[in-house]
């Protein structure tokens, strides 16, 4: 019976066997990328690619939700479907504050910019919401941007450059972003492109985001942080992100570093398209983004059903200055998810030398861990989580020896559906480090592991077993000083 035909009611939803507790996913059906992430009226806005008609890629919608902490999502119908001018590929939402568009009489309104593809050939169009984002109008003459020529055409992102007073878009194009500008969303002058001969080009660029972050907290010292995927390539293989830190001046994006300098988003597997939220309020001050959490080599067969498909947890980022002077983002969960904790159990000050598992007895399949740790003279230590006697685990340890974290999903559960999906994800490290701080986010399928504070994220899928409820503290050849450890037992968004 094909999963349309099934009758559910909603009390079946959302306990089913590697159903996500504290993610987002859909109720039902394909999902992809992230797509018009907006804050506007007290709500969060989370537009997604959707196949309404399977559990397979297919002629995508616009689904969409709203949350008030980005943790606790409501569903809503599907805002935008397919038309005379094609399907609906990724885009981005902002709020029309000042009626630039004219769209809202003189009052404001959510507009939001995404990409019409018919026949392959790909167009940027608009529509707006007088609503609050519960029903939308396309824009009578639509597309806004025509296809120029060029295959891959996609994923515009917009927002407003106050120092240039308008709206600015980037576009994936080929294997490079094309800028353009607007004073009123709808008329798009060519600014510049960026990225033909910069960064990583495993495959097609798509999915950009371009903003403007301060260094350490510095309002005085600002820098624009362009964040492109790539369809191919991608440092754990397959789909991934990459970014660039630079200028940009209202026309041109100037990358700062080497353009043979590749700096990864995350070192997983399981990190693409992510999407910042637009028109957060100055005072809150961040910058947070969610990406989707999957893997073009592996997405359309992963073993869940009625959904297919889920987003990261929603992730703040930063820019820091390092200790040789480099600039880099580091990405941590946001506040909000405090407020998901249930049970802790806490370790201090304790020394560690492989003998007896300090986490023994622990049992759970949706937690955090937030550890530091000493490292005294061992060769690896870290955690095997998600395990049952032997049969199954996923580690997360850190090699002493090779400087090197890792998850490690070789033995993690099921994986039959790809030969893509086993393996072990790694972030080298240039220097060896004493002290070692862990974020750990587990949920039913997935773990997310944040290093020194968002220095490195690895995100990987994995589909153990439900009872796969054990967890270890595991140490080789030596002694570690646990100097705190703290274990939540994390609550279901969706209960
Ligand atoms: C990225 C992507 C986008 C495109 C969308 C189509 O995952 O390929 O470039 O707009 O998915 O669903």
């Amino acid at each position: 019976m094909s999963v349309l035909n099934k009758t559910y009611n909603n009390s079946q939803f959302y306990s089913e066997k590697y159903r996500p507790q504290f993610h987002f996913t859909p109720k039902k059906n394909w999902m992809n990328d992230p797509n018009g992430m907006v804050y506007y009226e007290g709500e969060y806005h989370l537009f997604y690619q959707y196949h309404p008609g399977g559990l397979q890629w297919g002629p995508m919608h616009w689904g969409h939700a709203v949350s008030k902490d980005m943790l606790t999502w409501e569903h809503l119908p599907i805002a935008l479907e397919p038309d005379d001018l094609g399907t609906i590929f990724s885009g981005s939402v902002v709020v029309d504050w000042n009626d630039t568009s004219g769209f809202f009489n003189g009052k404001e309104g959510l507009v939001a910019i995404f990409t019409h593809c018919k026949e392959e050939v790909q167009s940027q169009s608009i529509a707006f919401s007088k609503d609050k984002g519960r029903t939308w109008v396309k824009y009578h003459g639509n597309p806004v941007i025509p296809n120029i020529g060029i295959k891959d055409f996609r994923d515009p992102k917009v927002f407003w450059h106050h120092e240039t007073n308008k709206w600015i878009m980037v576009l994936a194009a080929g294997q490079k972003v094309m800028l353009y500008g607007s004073t009123n969303l709808i008329d798009w002058t060519y600014l510049s492109e960026f990225g033909n001969d910069e960064g990583a080009h495993g495959g097609v660029w798509e999915c950009p985001d371009l903003f403007q972050l301060s260094v350490d907290g510095d309002s005085s010292n600002n820098k624009w942080v362009l964040q492109v995927d790539l369809g191919d390539g991608a440092i754990a293989g397959g789909s991934g992100g990459q970014y660039f830190i630079g200028e940009f001046d209202g026309v041109t994006f100037q990358n700062e570093n080497s353009p043979n300098e590749i700096n990864w988003l995350d070192y997983g597997k399981d990190f693409y398209a992510a999407q910042s939220f637009s028109d957060i309020p100055e005072k809150d001050g961040r910058r947070i983004w969610m990406a989707w959490m999957s893997n073009w080599k592996y997405a359309n067969e992963l073993p869940t059903s009625p959904w297919r498909s889920t987003m990261s947890i929603p992730r703040e980022v930063e820019l820091r200055k390092m200790e040789n002077g480099l600039i880099k983002l580091f990405q941590k969960p946001i506040a909000e998810l405090k407020s998901l904790r249930l049970d802790q159990y806490v370790i201090r000050n304790q020394y560690v030398n492989g003998d007896a598992n300090v986490l023994a007895g622990q049992k759970e399949n949706t937690f955090e861990i937030v550890v530091e740790i000493e490292n005294l003279t061992a060769d690896e230590f870290g955690f095997k989580v998600r395990q049952s006697s032997n049969k199954e685990e996923t580690a997360i340890g850190y090699n002493v020896l090779n400087n090197v974290l890792f998850v490690d999903r070789e033995n993690a559960g099921e994986h039959e559906f790809s030969n893509q999906f086993k393996g072990r994800h790694s972030f080298q490290m240039n220097n060896s480090q004493e002290t070692f701080k862990l974020h750990l986010f587990v949920d039913k399928s997935s773990v997310e592991v944040f290093f020194n504070d968002g220095e490195a994220v690895i995100t990987d899928l994995v589909f153990p077993e439900d009872q796969s409820k054990e967890m270890e503290f595991y140490v080789v050849n030596g002694e570690v000083k646990i100097v705190s450890l703290e274990l939540y037992t994390l609550k279901s968004t969706w209960e």
